[in-house]
């Protein structure tokens, strides 16, 4: 936790940039793995965790934009939670904390939001992606659980992005600490990416350098010789030569603040020709943002950028062919990158998502496109100094797509459908970085991780 002065002006600034009403922020519950009694890990909500800094699960603050005041609700625990679950410092104790004096029982929020619908005073709340929560707040405001997502408050939204989208120095500390664990889960799973392996093995091993650190995982690993498949969750395949393996990995600090990296090493450490080829394509299209990327532009010119470069580069190799602008205009290259260069970083691996892309990874003036590969782009917008987000271009060979593509004839003009037959098996490959937008550029966090050829056959060649 931050020291109480930044929760305290946090919610100040939230107060001035929200015209009237009350603002609520539940926080998360135990969510029940397979009965009440044994929970997944708890995470607290992010919001919550910004503007209130408690690890507590039940709680729920609250600003009174009217009368400028900040109120923490919740209940104490009773005896029986005392002997199961251990002690907790009393409610008052952790308003005190979070910069609050003013606190109250659930049961007093519950008479409070009453009122307020009775009233019709504004309530703004996020909407929320758990349902537990969503139930909470329809039964607080006396509405059916369906109407919530319809009353959710875009201003608030908007309030929250406005100051959650700057990393502030303190926030830039975490998550370089968050950097330091990833650079040690990446290190150890390139030197285990050897013949014979399984995936589950290095997934592992990486779950427990994260734990090793009182961190976890900031979303669930990629570990995978199938790299191909974006977000690949099985790890059950016995790593053998010829292949990549691609670790999309991260960590999440005890204080929950993210890294996100992907590293892609051949099985063995030795690059094959084939292999070196495409990765060096993938490295320049990430070099590329790193080494112009700025204020004041919009990320979805990176992203056309890096799209611009991956087909150049599978032009010079005979995959596709034809004018390079033209074919990313069409969005030809999304055979090969169906997916977007990035998305912000913070206490959310990927930053404020549940309060819906479209609200603060564009804006007015640059729209989210429809069509196939761009749209998955979550972050679009101009950029501004103390964003942080993620570089990272990939290129995959998906079987499935390039069947359909194929039988359609699908920009037959710009790709080579039958020189892409020798690459049938190649899987994917996917290289990501996290930038922290500066003055005039970006600097990238965290220590150095292996990524140039050279530096990822040196580091294998060591055993481990
Ligand atoms: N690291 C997974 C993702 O960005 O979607
Ligand atoms: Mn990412």
């Amino acid at each position: 936790m931050f020291y109480k002065k930044t929760y305290s002006e946090r919610r100040a600034q939230l107060r001035k940039d929200i015209e009237k009403g009350l603002i609520v922020f539940p926080a998360n519950n135990e969510a029940a793995a397979n009965y009440a009694g044994n929970p997944y890990p708890f995470r607290q909500d992010s919001n919550f965790l910004y503007f209130f800094g408690l690890k507590t699960p039940g709680m729920a603050g609250v600003i009174d934009v009217d009368s400028d005041t900040d109120w923490l609700y919740a209940d104490d625990l009773t005896m029986d939670d005392i002997i199961w679950m251990g002690h907790l410092p009393k409610v008052e104790q952790q308003a005190e904390s979070t910069g609050i004096t003013r606190t109250g029982s659930i049961g007093d929020l519950q008479e409070l939001l009453h009122k307020a619908a009775l009233s019709k005073r504004k309530v703004h709340f996020v909407n929320p992606y758990r349902s537990e929560i969503a139930a909470k707040l329809a039964s607080w405001l006396s509405v059916p659980v369906g109407k919530i997502v319809e009353m959710q408050s875009v201003e608030l939204i908007k309030a929250i992005v406005k100051q959650r989208s700057i990393k502030s120095s303190e926030e830039i500390e975490e998550i370089e600490n968050a950097m330091i664990i990833a650079h040690q889960m990446h290190g150890a799973a390139m030197r285990m990416a050897k013949q014979g392996v399984y995936e589950y093995q290095i997934a592992g091993a990486l779950q427990g350098i994260a734990a090793s650190h009182n961190g976890s995982m900031s979303f669930t690993p990629i570990v995978s010789i199938h790299g191909e498949t974006l977000h690949n969750h099985h790890y059950g395949e016995q790593l053998c030569e010829g292949r990549m393996l691609v670790v999309d990995a991260g960590a999440e600090t005890y204080n929950h603040y993210c890294s996100d990296i992907t590293r892609t090493t051949p099985v063995g450490g030795k690059f094959s020709k084939k292999q070196k080829e495409i990765y060096e394509i993938v490295l320049k299209a990430n070099m590329a943002t790193i080494e112009t990327v700025k204020p004041g532009v919009p990320y979805r010119d990176y992203h056309l950028n890096a799209c611009k470069i991956i087909f150049d580069g599978l032009k010079d190799l005979g995959l596709t062919k034809g004018d390079t602008e033209e074919a990313v205009r069409s969005g030809a290259h999304a055979l090969f990158m169906p997916h977007g260069l990035g998305h912000f970083m913070g206490l959310d691996v990927h930053d404020m998502e549940n309060m819906g892309e479209n609200l603060f990874g564009y804006d007015d003036e640059i729209k989210r496109s429809s069509q196939f590969g761009l749209a998955y782009l979550r972050l679009g917008r101009r950029l501004a100094q103390g964003f942080v987000l993620t570089d990272e271009p990939g290129i995959y060979f998906i079987p499935a797509l390039i069947d359909l593509w194929e039988s359609q004839s699908k920009f037959s003009q710009f790709i080579n459908y039958d020189k892409i037959e020798n690459y049938r098996d190649f899987g994917g490959i996917r290289i990501e970085d996290d930038l922290l937008i500066t003055k005039d550029g970006a600097q990238v966090l965290g220590p150095r991780i292996p990524k140039t050829v050279e530096e990822i056959e040196a580091w294998c060649s060591v055993e481990k």
